[in-house]
Protein backbone atom coordinates (compact mmCIF):
# COMPACT_ATOMS: atom_id res chain seq x y z
CA UNK A 1 0.00 0.00 0.00
CA UNK A 2 2.51 2.58 1.00
CA UNK A 3 4.54 1.79 -2.13
CA UNK A 4 1.60 2.24 -4.37
CA UNK A 5 1.17 5.20 -2.51
CA UNK A 6 4.57 6.51 -3.44
CA UNK A 7 4.07 5.38 -7.18
CA UNK A 8 0.70 7.27 -7.26
CA UNK A 9 2.53 10.55 -5.71
CA UNK A 10 5.58 10.11 -7.96
CA UNK A 11 3.09 10.04 -10.98
CA UNK A 12 1.04 12.67 -10.02
CA UNK A 13 4.46 15.00 -9.70
CA UNK A 14 5.03 14.01 -12.87
CA UNK A 15 2.03 14.62 -14.20
CA UNK A 16 1.55 17.97 -12.74
CA UNK A 17 5.32 18.61 -13.85
CA UNK A 18 3.84 18.08 -17.08
CA UNK A 19 0.93 20.46 -16.87
CA UNK A 20 3.09 23.31 -15.85
CA UNK A 21 5.46 22.66 -18.61
CA UNK A 22 2.65 22.80 -20.96
CA UNK A 23 1.69 26.28 -19.10
CA UNK A 24 5.01 27.61 -19.75
CA UNK A 25 5.03 26.63 -23.27
CA UNK A 26 1.74 28.08 -24.23
CA UNK A 27 2.65 31.36 -23.24
CA UNK A 28 5.77 31.35 -24.34
CA UNK A 29 3.98 31.01 -27.95
CA UNK A 30 1.42 33.58 -27.00
CA UNK A 31 4.23 35.60 -26.39
CA UNK A 32 6.02 34.93 -29.39
CA UNK A 33 3.56 34.81 -31.78
CA UNK A 34 -0.20 36.22 -32.14
CA UNK A 35 -3.62 35.09 -33.58
CA UNK A 36 -5.59 35.93 -37.23
CA UNK A 37 -7.73 38.34 -35.66
CA UNK A 38 -11.25 37.27 -36.98
CA UNK A 39 -12.35 41.23 -38.14
CA UNK A 40 -10.78 42.49 -41.35
CA UNK A 41 -8.09 44.54 -39.74
CA UNK A 42 -7.81 48.47 -41.10
CA UNK A 43 -5.78 49.56 -43.40
CA UNK A 44 -3.57 52.89 -43.39
CA UNK A 45 -4.38 55.57 -45.36
CA UNK A 46 -6.94 53.25 -46.80
CA UNK A 47 -10.52 52.89 -45.20
CA UNK A 48 -11.80 49.34 -45.74
CA UNK A 49 -15.73 50.26 -47.53
CA UNK A 50 -17.84 47.67 -48.58
CA UNK A 51 -18.00 49.16 -52.15
CA UNK A 52 -14.17 49.30 -52.04
CA UNK A 53 -14.35 45.19 -51.47
CA UNK A 54 -16.48 44.97 -53.62
CA UNK A 55 -14.96 46.16 -56.80
CA UNK A 56 -11.56 45.22 -55.71
CA UNK A 57 -12.72 41.49 -55.70
CA UNK A 58 -13.74 42.00 -59.60
CA UNK A 59 -10.77 43.77 -60.59
CA UNK A 60 -8.94 40.57 -58.49
CA UNK A 61 -10.66 38.09 -61.01
CA UNK A 62 -10.98 40.49 -64.28
CA UNK A 63 -8.94 39.24 -66.60
CA UNK A 64 -9.08 42.28 -68.65
CA UNK A 65 -6.71 44.31 -67.13
CA UNK A 66 -3.94 42.06 -68.53
CA UNK A 67 -2.64 42.68 -71.77
CA UNK A 68 -3.31 39.35 -73.09
CA UNK A 69 -7.24 39.46 -71.89
CA UNK A 70 -6.27 36.27 -69.76
CA UNK A 71 -4.15 36.62 -66.52
CA UNK A 72 -5.74 38.05 -63.34
CA UNK A 73 -4.67 38.37 -60.08
CA UNK A 74 -6.34 35.08 -59.42
CA UNK A 75 -4.41 33.24 -62.21
CA UNK A 76 -1.08 33.22 -59.81
CA UNK A 77 -2.99 33.92 -56.22
CA UNK A 78 -5.44 31.53 -56.65
CA UNK A 79 -7.88 32.25 -53.88
CA UNK A 80 -9.67 27.98 -54.31
CA UNK A 81 -5.63 26.68 -53.57
CA UNK A 82 -4.47 28.68 -50.86
CA UNK A 83 -4.02 31.71 -52.57
CA UNK A 84 -0.66 31.00 -54.82
CA UNK A 85 -0.27 28.97 -58.08
CA UNK A 86 1.44 25.69 -56.84
CA UNK A 87 3.76 26.19 -59.42
CA UNK A 88 7.48 26.54 -59.11
CA UNK A 89 8.07 30.10 -60.55
CA UNK A 90 4.57 31.56 -61.93
CA UNK A 91 4.25 31.29 -65.90
CA UNK A 92 3.00 34.88 -66.83
CA UNK A 93 2.00 37.12 -69.94
CA UNK A 94 3.11 34.89 -73.95
CA UNK A 95 3.71 31.85 -71.08
CA UNK A 96 6.61 33.09 -69.57
CA UNK A 97 8.25 32.03 -67.05
CA UNK A 98 8.88 34.53 -63.96
CA UNK A 99 12.25 33.70 -61.68
CA UNK A 100 9.72 33.46 -58.13
CA UNK A 101 7.34 31.39 -56.80
CA UNK A 102 3.78 33.02 -56.16
CA UNK A 103 3.62 34.01 -52.29
CA UNK A 104 0.19 33.75 -51.19
CA UNK A 105 -2.05 36.74 -50.29
CA UNK A 106 -3.35 35.35 -47.86
CA UNK A 107 -2.83 37.21 -44.36
CA UNK A 108 -1.11 39.34 -46.85
CA UNK A 109 -2.02 42.27 -45.19
CA UNK A 110 -0.30 41.34 -41.93
CA UNK A 111 3.37 41.71 -43.92
CA UNK A 112 5.34 44.60 -42.99
CA UNK A 113 7.82 43.47 -46.11
CA UNK A 114 5.96 42.76 -49.64
CA UNK A 115 7.39 40.02 -52.16
CA UNK A 116 10.35 37.75 -51.57
CA UNK A 117 13.01 40.86 -51.32
CA UNK A 118 10.45 43.56 -49.85
CA UNK A 119 10.87 45.79 -52.90
CA UNK A 120 7.15 47.16 -52.18
CA UNK A 121 6.02 49.11 -48.77
CA UNK A 122 2.43 47.99 -49.03
CA UNK A 123 -0.17 46.41 -50.84
CA UNK A 124 -1.13 49.26 -52.01
CA UNK A 125 2.28 49.90 -54.39
CA UNK A 126 2.19 46.32 -54.88
CA UNK A 127 -1.14 45.71 -56.38
CA UNK A 128 0.36 47.65 -59.67
CA UNK A 129 3.34 45.87 -60.11
CA UNK A 130 2.12 42.95 -61.71
CA UNK A 131 -0.34 44.32 -63.67
CA UNK A 132 3.02 45.94 -65.49
CA UNK A 133 5.24 43.78 -65.63
CA UNK A 134 6.63 42.13 -68.38
CA UNK A 135 6.65 38.58 -67.29
CA UNK A 136 3.39 38.99 -65.20
CA UNK A 137 0.06 40.64 -67.03
CA UNK A 138 2.04 42.92 -69.18
CA UNK A 139 -0.64 46.14 -69.16
CA UNK A 140 -0.28 49.60 -69.48
CA UNK A 141 -1.76 51.96 -66.74
CA UNK A 142 -3.10 53.67 -69.96
CA UNK A 143 -4.69 49.99 -71.25
CA UNK A 144 -6.41 49.44 -67.89
CA UNK A 145 -7.56 52.73 -67.87
CA UNK A 146 -9.22 52.42 -71.19
CA UNK A 147 -10.64 48.93 -70.38
CA UNK A 148 -12.01 50.26 -67.31
CA UNK A 149 -13.31 54.04 -68.58
CA UNK A 150 -15.18 51.55 -71.84
CA UNK A 151 -17.29 50.03 -68.97
CA UNK A 152 -19.97 51.60 -67.45
CA UNK A 153 -20.23 49.65 -64.41
CA UNK A 154 -16.81 50.83 -63.57
CA UNK A 155 -16.90 53.84 -63.96
CA UNK A 156 -20.37 54.01 -61.78
CA UNK A 157 -18.72 51.38 -59.11
CA UNK A 158 -14.96 53.62 -59.43
CA UNK A 159 -17.78 56.80 -58.27
CA UNK A 160 -19.42 55.28 -55.52
CA UNK A 161 -16.50 53.66 -54.20
CA UNK A 162 -14.38 56.80 -53.43
CA UNK A 163 -16.94 59.01 -53.17
CA UNK A 164 -16.16 63.01 -53.56
CA UNK A 165 -13.02 62.57 -55.67
CA UNK A 166 -12.89 64.81 -59.24
CA UNK A 167 -11.52 61.46 -60.75
CA UNK A 168 -12.45 58.73 -59.20
CA UNK A 169 -11.59 56.30 -62.09
CA UNK A 170 -7.49 55.86 -61.68
CA UNK A 171 -4.97 53.43 -61.48
CA UNK A 172 -4.31 54.53 -57.56
CA UNK A 173 -7.65 54.12 -56.78
CA UNK A 174 -7.77 50.68 -58.70
CA UNK A 175 -4.89 49.94 -56.26
CA UNK A 176 -6.92 51.07 -52.89
CA UNK A 177 -9.87 49.00 -54.62
CA UNK A 178 -7.79 45.74 -54.76
CA UNK A 179 -5.56 46.07 -51.55
CA UNK A 180 -9.02 46.53 -49.66
CA UNK A 181 -10.05 43.18 -50.96
CA UNK A 182 -7.36 41.69 -50.11
CA UNK A 183 -7.46 42.87 -46.56
CA UNK A 184 -10.86 40.85 -46.18
CA UNK A 185 -8.57 37.55 -47.26
CA UNK A 186 -7.47 36.03 -43.91
CA UNK A 187 -7.68 33.16 -42.44
CA UNK A 188 -8.55 32.95 -38.84
CA UNK A 189 -9.29 30.50 -36.27
CA UNK A 190 -5.85 27.41 -37.32
CA UNK A 191 -5.74 25.11 -34.65
CA UNK A 192 -2.49 26.98 -33.70
CA UNK A 193 -4.52 30.00 -33.19
CA UNK A 194 -6.59 28.31 -31.07
CA UNK A 195 -3.71 26.98 -29.10
CA UNK A 196 -2.53 30.56 -28.53
CA UNK A 197 -6.08 31.77 -27.47
CA UNK A 198 -5.93 29.31 -24.66
CA UNK A 199 -7.01 25.68 -25.48
CA UNK A 200 -3.98 23.78 -24.82
CA UNK A 201 -5.59 20.47 -25.72
CA UNK A 202 -6.46 21.36 -29.38
CA UNK A 203 -2.56 20.55 -30.15
CA UNK A 204 -1.28 16.79 -30.15
CA UNK A 205 1.58 15.90 -28.39
CA UNK A 206 3.77 15.65 -31.29
CA UNK A 207 2.69 19.38 -32.57
CA UNK A 208 3.45 20.61 -29.46
CA UNK A 209 6.61 19.24 -29.06
CA UNK A 210 7.42 20.86 -32.90
CA UNK A 211 6.31 23.84 -31.46
CA UNK A 212 8.67 23.74 -28.75
CA UNK A 213 11.49 22.54 -30.99
CA UNK A 214 10.65 25.77 -33.31
CA UNK A 215 10.89 28.05 -30.61
CA UNK A 216 14.14 26.14 -28.71
CA UNK A 217 16.48 25.62 -31.34
CA UNK A 218 15.65 29.16 -33.10
CA UNK A 219 13.02 28.93 -36.12
CA UNK A 220 11.10 31.37 -34.27
CA UNK A 221 14.07 34.49 -34.65
CA UNK A 222 13.21 35.28 -38.08
CA UNK A 223 9.45 32.84 -38.14
CA UNK A 224 7.72 35.41 -35.50
CA UNK A 225 4.24 37.78 -35.40
CA UNK A 226 1.17 37.41 -36.20
CA UNK A 227 2.21 35.53 -39.74
CA UNK A 228 5.25 33.78 -38.30
CA UNK A 229 7.67 36.02 -41.06
CA UNK A 230 7.13 38.10 -43.39
CA UNK A 231 8.42 41.05 -40.83
CA UNK A 232 12.33 41.16 -42.24
CA UNK A 233 14.97 40.20 -44.29
CA UNK A 234 17.43 37.35 -43.89
CA UNK A 235 20.39 35.89 -46.00
CA UNK A 236 18.79 32.46 -47.30
CA UNK A 237 22.04 30.41 -45.70
CA UNK A 238 22.87 32.28 -42.42
CA UNK A 239 25.13 29.48 -42.05
CA UNK A 240 25.36 27.19 -44.90
CA UNK A 241 24.24 28.01 -47.91
CA UNK A 242 21.62 25.98 -49.93
CA UNK A 243 22.76 24.23 -53.38
CA UNK A 244 22.86 26.16 -56.77
CA UNK A 245 19.52 23.79 -57.46
CA UNK A 246 17.61 26.04 -54.38
CA UNK A 247 19.61 29.25 -54.56
CA UNK A 248 20.53 30.21 -57.64
CA UNK A 249 23.39 32.45 -58.16
CA UNK A 250 21.16 34.75 -60.81
CA UNK A 251 18.96 36.19 -58.56
CA UNK A 252 20.49 38.31 -55.28
CA UNK A 253 17.49 38.93 -53.60
CA UNK A 254 17.24 42.28 -51.76
CA UNK A 255 20.27 43.35 -53.30
CA UNK A 256 18.98 44.28 -56.31
CA UNK A 257 16.65 46.71 -54.15
CA UNK A 258 19.79 48.27 -51.89
CA UNK A 259 22.72 47.54 -54.09
CA UNK A 260 24.33 46.85 -50.66
CA UNK A 261 26.73 44.21 -50.61
CA UNK A 262 25.50 42.24 -46.96
CA UNK A 263 22.06 42.38 -48.45
CA UNK A 264 23.13 39.62 -51.17
CA UNK A 265 21.34 36.36 -51.45
CA UNK A 266 18.72 38.38 -48.61
CA UNK A 267 15.26 37.15 -48.56
CA UNK A 268 12.33 37.99 -46.61
CA UNK A 269 11.62 34.95 -43.56
CA UNK A 270 8.51 33.75 -45.08
CA UNK A 271 5.61 33.64 -43.30
CA UNK A 272 4.48 30.26 -43.10
CA UNK A 273 0.56 31.00 -42.11
CA UNK A 274 -1.07 27.71 -44.07
CA UNK A 275 2.51 26.70 -45.71
CA UNK A 276 0.78 23.26 -45.78
CA UNK A 277 -1.26 24.35 -48.84
CA UNK A 278 1.16 26.28 -50.91
CA UNK A 279 3.84 23.95 -51.92
CA UNK A 280 6.08 24.30 -53.15
CA UNK A 281 8.81 26.06 -51.50
CA UNK A 282 11.49 28.13 -50.97
CA UNK A 283 11.25 31.57 -53.63
CA UNK A 284 12.69 29.40 -56.42
CA UNK A 285 9.39 26.64 -55.31
CA UNK A 286 12.08 24.14 -55.75
CA UNK A 287 11.20 21.65 -52.86
CA UNK A 288 7.77 20.23 -53.35
CA UNK A 289 8.28 18.76 -49.57
CA UNK A 290 7.49 20.58 -46.73
CA UNK A 291 9.66 18.27 -44.69
CA UNK A 292 12.43 18.70 -46.98
CA UNK A 293 12.30 22.40 -46.52
CA UNK A 294 11.95 22.39 -42.81
CA UNK A 295 15.42 19.98 -42.77
CA UNK A 296 16.98 22.59 -45.20
CA UNK A 297 16.09 25.57 -42.95
CA UNK A 298 17.73 23.61 -39.91
CA UNK A 299 21.02 23.02 -41.94
CA UNK A 300 21.26 26.75 -43.68
CA UNK A 301 19.95 28.91 -41.13
CA UNK A 302 20.69 27.08 -37.86
CA UNK A 303 23.86 24.95 -38.96
CA UNK A 304 21.66 21.81 -37.16
CA UNK A 305 21.23 18.69 -38.75
CA UNK A 306 17.72 18.15 -37.49
CA UNK A 307 16.67 14.46 -37.09
CA UNK A 308 13.87 12.17 -38.60
CA UNK A 309 11.56 12.83 -35.53
CA UNK A 310 12.10 16.56 -34.91
CA UNK A 311 11.55 17.28 -39.02
CA UNK A 312 8.42 15.79 -38.53
CA UNK A 313 7.45 17.09 -35.28
CA UNK A 314 8.15 20.50 -36.67
CA UNK A 315 6.05 19.95 -39.63
CA UNK A 316 3.27 18.68 -38.13
CA UNK A 317 3.28 21.61 -35.71
CA UNK A 318 3.41 23.64 -38.94
CA UNK A 319 0.11 22.16 -40.92
CA UNK A 320 -1.72 23.46 -37.45
CA UNK A 321 -1.27 26.94 -39.12
CA UNK A 322 -3.66 26.45 -41.65
CA UNK A 323 -6.72 28.37 -41.22
CA UNK A 324 -10.29 29.03 -42.45
CA UNK A 325 -10.09 29.97 -45.75
CA UNK A 326 -11.91 32.99 -46.93
CA UNK A 327 -15.43 32.31 -48.84
CA UNK A 328 -15.07 34.54 -51.52
CA UNK A 329 -18.26 35.13 -54.03
CA UNK A 330 -17.29 34.71 -57.70
CA UNK A 331 -17.73 38.33 -58.88
CA UNK A 332 -19.91 38.42 -61.97
CA UNK A 333 -18.21 40.99 -63.84
CA UNK A 334 -19.86 44.00 -66.46
CA UNK A 335 -19.70 42.80 -70.13
CA UNK A 336 -17.29 44.38 -72.67
CA UNK A 337 -18.96 47.13 -74.70
CA UNK A 338 -17.96 48.38 -78.07
CA UNK A 339 -15.34 50.73 -76.87
CA UNK A 340 -13.54 48.02 -75.18
CA UNK A 341 -9.84 47.78 -76.39
CA UNK A 342 -9.27 44.39 -77.53
CA UNK A 343 -6.91 42.03 -76.05
CA UNK A 344 -3.37 41.85 -77.60
CA UNK A 345 -3.66 39.22 -80.82
C1 LIG B 1 3.73 38.68 -55.31
C2 LIG B 1 -0.81 40.38 -55.43
C3 LIG B 1 -0.93 39.32 -60.15
C4 LIG B 1 2.84 36.37 -59.47
C5 LIG B 1 2.53 39.22 -54.93
C6 LIG B 1 2.23 39.77 -53.62
C7 LIG B 1 0.94 40.21 -53.64
C8 LIG B 1 0.43 39.98 -54.97
C9 LIG B 1 0.16 40.85 -52.50
C10 LIG B 1 3.18 39.83 -52.44
C11 LIG B 1 2.87 38.76 -51.48
C12 LIG B 1 3.94 38.63 -50.46
O1 LIG B 1 5.03 39.19 -50.63
O2 LIG B 1 3.73 37.96 -49.46
C13 LIG B 1 -1.15 40.39 -56.78
C14 LIG B 1 -2.27 41.13 -57.35
C15 LIG B 1 -2.27 40.85 -58.69
C16 LIG B 1 -1.19 39.91 -58.93
C17 LIG B 1 -3.22 42.03 -56.58
C18 LIG B 1 -3.17 41.44 -59.76
C19 LIG B 1 -3.21 42.79 -59.92
C20 LIG B 1 0.00 38.32 -60.35
C21 LIG B 1 0.13 37.54 -61.55
C22 LIG B 1 1.21 36.70 -61.36
C23 LIG B 1 1.73 36.98 -60.04
C24 LIG B 1 -0.79 37.61 -62.76
C25 LIG B 1 1.78 35.63 -62.27
C26 LIG B 1 1.91 35.84 -63.61
C27 LIG B 1 3.48 36.84 -58.35
C28 LIG B 1 4.85 36.51 -57.99
C29 LIG B 1 5.12 37.21 -56.81
C30 LIG B 1 3.90 37.93 -56.47
C31 LIG B 1 5.79 35.57 -58.75
C32 LIG B 1 6.46 37.24 -56.07
C33 LIG B 1 7.34 38.24 -56.78
C34 LIG B 1 8.61 38.57 -56.05
O3 LIG B 1 8.69 38.44 -54.84
O4 LIG B 1 9.55 39.01 -56.70
N1 LIG B 1 1.41 39.37 -55.72
N2 LIG B 1 -0.52 39.67 -57.76
N3 LIG B 1 0.97 37.95 -59.45
N4 LIG B 1 2.94 37.69 -57.42
FE1 LIG B 1 1.19 38.64 -57.57
C1 LIG C 1 11.84 30.02 -45.66
C2 LIG C 1 10.74 27.04 -41.96
C3 LIG C 1 14.50 28.92 -39.50
C4 LIG C 1 14.67 32.60 -42.66
C5 LIG C 1 11.25 29.02 -44.91
C6 LIG C 1 10.30 28.04 -45.40
C7 LIG C 1 10.00 27.20 -44.36
C8 LIG C 1 10.75 27.65 -43.23
C9 LIG C 1 9.03 26.02 -44.37
C10 LIG C 1 9.74 27.98 -46.82
C11 LIG C 1 8.32 28.50 -46.83
C12 LIG C 1 7.78 28.83 -48.20
O1 LIG C 1 8.51 28.84 -49.19
O2 LIG C 1 6.58 29.10 -48.28
C13 LIG C 1 11.73 27.24 -41.01
C14 LIG C 1 11.98 26.37 -39.87
C15 LIG C 1 13.07 26.87 -39.22
C16 LIG C 1 13.45 28.09 -39.91
C17 LIG C 1 11.16 25.13 -39.53
C18 LIG C 1 13.81 26.27 -38.06
C19 LIG C 1 14.26 24.98 -38.16
C20 LIG C 1 14.80 30.13 -40.08
C21 LIG C 1 15.73 31.10 -39.55
C22 LIG C 1 15.79 32.13 -40.45
C23 LIG C 1 14.89 31.82 -41.53
C24 LIG C 1 16.50 30.94 -38.24
C25 LIG C 1 16.62 33.41 -40.41
C26 LIG C 1 17.92 33.41 -39.97
C27 LIG C 1 14.01 32.17 -43.80
C28 LIG C 1 14.11 32.82 -45.08
C29 LIG C 1 13.30 32.07 -45.96
C30 LIG C 1 12.71 30.99 -45.17
C31 LIG C 1 14.93 34.06 -45.43
C32 LIG C 1 13.10 32.34 -47.44
C33 LIG C 1 14.19 31.63 -48.24
C34 LIG C 1 13.99 31.83 -49.73
O3 LIG C 1 13.24 31.09 -50.34
O4 LIG C 1 14.59 32.75 -50.28
N1 LIG C 1 11.50 28.77 -43.59
N2 LIG C 1 12.64 28.28 -40.99
N3 LIG C 1 14.29 30.62 -41.28
N4 LIG C 1 13.16 31.08 -43.87
FE1 LIG C 1 12.89 29.69 -42.43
Amino acid sequence: LLLSGIAGIALLLGASARAAEDDDLQKAAAQAFKPIPAMVPSVQGNPVTREKIDLGRMLFFDPRISASGILSCNSCHNLAMGGGDNVETSIGHGWQRGGRNSPTVLNSVFNAAQFWDGRAADLRSQATGPIQASVEMAATPAHVMSVLGSIPEYQQRFATAFPGEQAPLSFDNLAKAIEAFEATLITPHSRFDQYLEGNKAILTAQEKQGLKLFMETGCVACHNGINLGGQDYFPFGVVEKPGADILPPGDRGRFQVTRTASDEYVFRAVPLRNVALTAPYFHTGKVWDLEQAVSIMGVSQLGKELNKEEVAAITAFLRTLTGEQPRVELPVLPASTATTPHPEP
